[in-house]
């Protein structure tokens, strides 16, 4: 799995380890499965005309009402924040609803790592959602990859392993890949869940939390592989459809 002439592949598994890295000039993939960076490819896709990530639930008020057309959505816990329009469901962002408008929105965890990155060439965000996409992305940028899992609150959590474990899995020929982190998120990867994703992590802590608020279907939506095949890329502060 290592070939120094091949740009690096790393996979940082909380935001809490994210100093140890070095993202200067990187491709930085901010992985939120359970559910921001799955809603980012829902709505995006569905015709969202951007999304703005924030770090605040108020931030998020005064953007949304300073942007025509645009809605407040997110949500602290995993339920939809006070003051906020809408949450952090990918199925409340289907077409006829978010095609045109312009999305603000402010999550627990998967936001606050998107700030976070300072110095990469690139952010773009992932998610089973768009998992191909991503990964020809990173293997067209032929530039070191770091892959950010936002997980729950710094502690290390599976979905985004999970899918850190499938992105090294698929594209791993293509680059240099000496960091344990990646290895264990590949052999997670391999021997749990190929293909089937969302019967392994029915035994995250995530999936647990968001069950008792009645949002499995949201969970089995997200760890659909490739249903919104685009990729989500920061520009400025909004994060648009790579073209
Ligand atoms: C987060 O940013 O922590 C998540 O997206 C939480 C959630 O809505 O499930």
């Amino acid at each position: 799995m290592s070939d120094s002439a091949l740009p690096r592949l790393e996979v940082c598994l909380s935001p809490a380890l994210l100093h140890l890295y070095d993202t200067k000039g990187a491709v930085v993939v901010i992985i939120d499965v359970f559910r921001a960076t799955s809603t980012i490819a829902a709505a995006l896709h569905n015709g969202a005309t951007c999304v703005i990530p924030v770090a605040s639930v108020q931030e998020c008020i005064e953007l949304g009402n300073s942007i025509e057309n645009s809605i407040t959505a997110g949500e602290r816990d995993g339920k939809v924040a006070e003051g906020l329009q809408y949450g952090n469901s990918p199925s409340e962002y289907p077409k006829e609803f978010i095609n045109d408008r312009c999305l603000v929105l402010t999550t627990t965890n998967g936001t606050r790592l998107l700030h976070m990155v300072k110095d990469a060439d690139t952010i773009i965000t992932g998610a089973f959602l768009n998992l191909s996409a991503v990964c020809d992305f990173l293997v067209a940028q032929k530039k070191n990859v770091l892959l950010g899992c936002a997980a729950w609150k710094d502690r290390f959590n599976l979905e985004d392993t999970l899918f850190a474990g499938a992105v090294v899995n698929k594209i791993k020929d293509h680059f240099s890949v000496n960091c344990d982190s990646a290895r264990a998120a590949n052999y997670l990867f391999e021997h749990s869940a190929e293909g089937d994703a969302i019967t392994f992590l029915r035994d995250s802590s995530h999936y647990k939390r968001l069950s008792a608020y009645g949002l499995q279907g949201d969970m089995e939506y997200c760890a659909t592989p490739d249903l919104h095949p685009v990729v989500p890329i920061l520009k400025g502060k909004e994060l648009v459809i790579y073209k």
